[in-house]
């Protein structure tokens, strides 16, 4: 008696655990309906220096130490336009906002990096969504591909992975143009549950101007 009411216990509660906190569902009760491949083309604007520069050098401590231009544990932070055709006034499709680093110690031009960012499109069908990029990038690879990790919006549960091809370089500055080719597999007909995830409305930032304005901030 006293075995079986522990066992019960025991057991029930194992129950109540795991209804607690996870469950398994279906894609389909959340709205998640039919899975789809898409490639998507677009051109990526790097510029390195002047006034219009898209790049910032956050971190490097070997500067000037190694004979690399760009030596191991250097962390470069970036915010790219994203055009349809390859001309920088080509048509605005979105940005890339992240980073990259260096990730070799070897001290020669031998630009090898770990780079991660999120493509956020704000133009057409998938204005607003956005996908996430983590990967390993050689950039003297004439092709560089890189994983899809991920994405919100029309591109929850993305997966997949870029093509990276350099369209023109500056040798001299650095500034290239780089033809990304993605290729995605998301839900293309996400139901109106799905949808309804997405338009909530935040409450908690009316008061947008005077966030995170306060001076103590700049003190720490
Ligand atoms: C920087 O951007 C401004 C505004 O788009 C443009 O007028 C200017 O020509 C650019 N400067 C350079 C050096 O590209
Ligand atoms: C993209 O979405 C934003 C936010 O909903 C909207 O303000 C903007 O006009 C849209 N842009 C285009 C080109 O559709």
């Amino acid at each position: 008696m006293l075995i079986s009411k522990t066992f019960f216990i025991a057991f029930a509660s194992v129950v109540v655990a795991a209804v607690a906190y996870h469950e398994d569902i279906s894609p389909s009760s959340l709205g998640f309906l039919e899975e789809k491949l898409t490639h998507i083309r677009f051109f990526f604007h790097d510029v390195v220096t002047g006034p219009n520069a898209t790049i910032i050098i956050a971190l490097s401590p070997l500067m000037g130490k190694s004979k690399a231009p760009l030596p191991f544990g250097s962390l470069v932070m970036l915010e790219d336009p994203l055009t349809e055709g390859p001309e920088p006034d080509s048509k605005l499709i979105g940005k890339a906002q992240g980073f990259y680093t260096m990730v070799t110690q070897r001290e020669d031009i031998d630009l090898e990096l770990v780079m991660g960012m999120t493509i956020t499109f704000t133009s057409g069908k998938f204005n607003g969504s956005t996908l996430s990029l983590f990967g390993r990038n050689y950039i003297f690879d004439p092709v560089r591909e890189m994983p899809i990790v991920g994405g919100t919006g029309t591109f929850r549960f993305a997966r997949g992975f870029v093509r990276a091809k350099t369209y023109t370089v500056d040798y001299y500055k650095g500034d290239a143009i780089v033809e990304y080719n993605v290729y995605v597999f998301y839900y293309a007909n996400q139901g109106s549950l799905a949808s309804s995830l997405l338009h909530h409305h935040q409450e908690g930032f009316s008061n947008g101007f005077e966030f995170m304005t306060d001076p103590l901030l700049t003190k720490i």
